[in-house]
């Protein structure tokens, strides 16, 4: 059996203190926000997974379409003896990654869900019981004490949760990916790209309502850790796209007026009729985008690869 380290960097109750200054800030502002990390408590993983098989819900399979298509190029590129990936969750599609770096010595996957870390951890080590893992449950956005683990390294960020950082969290996010990238290291990020709007609205708005359940699991998230009292079914589900921002916008709208008391801040907040929240932003990207935001952090975009459909694009970039 090889190692497995799971290595907190959050403490224990930073998930609950954060949440409360989010929750402060968000909602006492108009229109009213909530930052994008708290959907994933266990349940919230889950439903995430669920919108993986979705079949509107075509990233996963257009990112995954572009791995395992050139899993072998970004091996050759990288020679990485260590991978390690920020947003984790499942690590389903890292297995064409894994398989495709036969010098792999260390698997460091960070993520906020602790569940889904253990999850993915659990299934990896039954099919390679030879592979160091190193789970780290962090948050990306802060900075990484990451594992002395052997180099070249390669930092994978997948799915496209880029897209989920506004644009001067980005900048900011790229600059620190940066700045843990040694000579020789590179980054391999997946970006979702600009396209149809029905098309992308359909990949946040499901038939079978699997992405609104998500969308409203954040307020489950706040009712169970600040003793709040959110009705869920007094929410409809929004998702619309932002021509101007290229970004899809999730938000949920108070079906009637309302108020919500959070018994841990002790404040209450008033909805009027038709007011809606914001949770997320998933921004789309075109190739000039990528390549300047990169660039304006300090790397270089020295590969760019998408699938057959052209929906989904997988970058390689390394430090200038
Ligand atoms: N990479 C996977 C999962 C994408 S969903 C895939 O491509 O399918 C986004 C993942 O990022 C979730 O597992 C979520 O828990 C994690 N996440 C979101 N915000 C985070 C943050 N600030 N720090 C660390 N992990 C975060
Ligand atoms: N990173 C995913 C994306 O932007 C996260 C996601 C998928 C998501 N569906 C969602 C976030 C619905 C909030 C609501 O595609």
């Amino acid at each position: 059996m090889s190692p497995f380290l799971l290595t907190r960097t959050l403490p224990v109750d930073a998930t609950e203190a954060a949440l409360r200054a989010d929750v402060l800030a968000g909602l006492s502002r108009r229109p009213k926000t909530l930052p994008p990390k708290w959907f994933y408590d266990a349940r919230g993983s889950e439903l995430f997974e669920e919108i993986t098989r979705l079949p509107e819900y075509y990233p996963t399979r257009a990112e995954r379409e572009v791995l395992v298509a050139h899993a072998a190029d970004i091996a050759a590129a990288s020679g990485a003896r260590t991978l390690i990936e920020l947003g984790s969750g499942s690590s389903e599609k890292t297995r064409h990654l894994l398989d495709a770096l036969p010098l792999l010595h260390s698997y460091v996957p960070v993520d906020v869900s602790e569940s889904a870390l253990t999850g993915a951890a659990e299934a990896l080590l039954a099919e390679r019981p030879e592979l160091n893992v190193h789970a780290l449950i962090a948050d990306f956005t802060g900075g990484l004490a990451l594992p002395g683990t052997p180099g070249p390294r390669l930092v994978a960020f997948l799915g496209g949760t880029i897209g989920n950082l506004l644009p001067e969290e980005r900048a900011a996010f790229l600059r620190s990916v940066r700045s843990i990238l040694s000579p020789g290291d590179a980054l391999l990020l997946g970006t979702d790209l600009v396209k149809e709007p029905d098309t992308l609205v359909a990949a946040y708005d499901d038939a079978a309502g699997v992405t609104a359940a998500f969308n409203k699991n954040v307020l489950e998230v706040v009712n169970r850790v600040l003793d709040a009292d959110f009705d869920l079914a007094a929410f409809d589900h929004v998702a619309r796209w932002d021509a101007e921002a290229e970004w899809i916008e999730m938000r949920l709208r108070a079906r009637s007026a309302l108020t919500v008391k959070i018994h841990e801040l002790d404040l209450v907040v008033s909805f009027e009729e038709g007011e809606e929240l914001r949770t997320e932003v998933s921004a789309k990207f075109r190739r000039e985008r990528v390549r300047d935001e990169l660039g304006a952090a300090g790397m270089r975009l020295d590969q760019w690869w998408t699938d057959t459909a052209g929906r989904f694009a997988v970058s390689l970039a390394t430090a200038v």
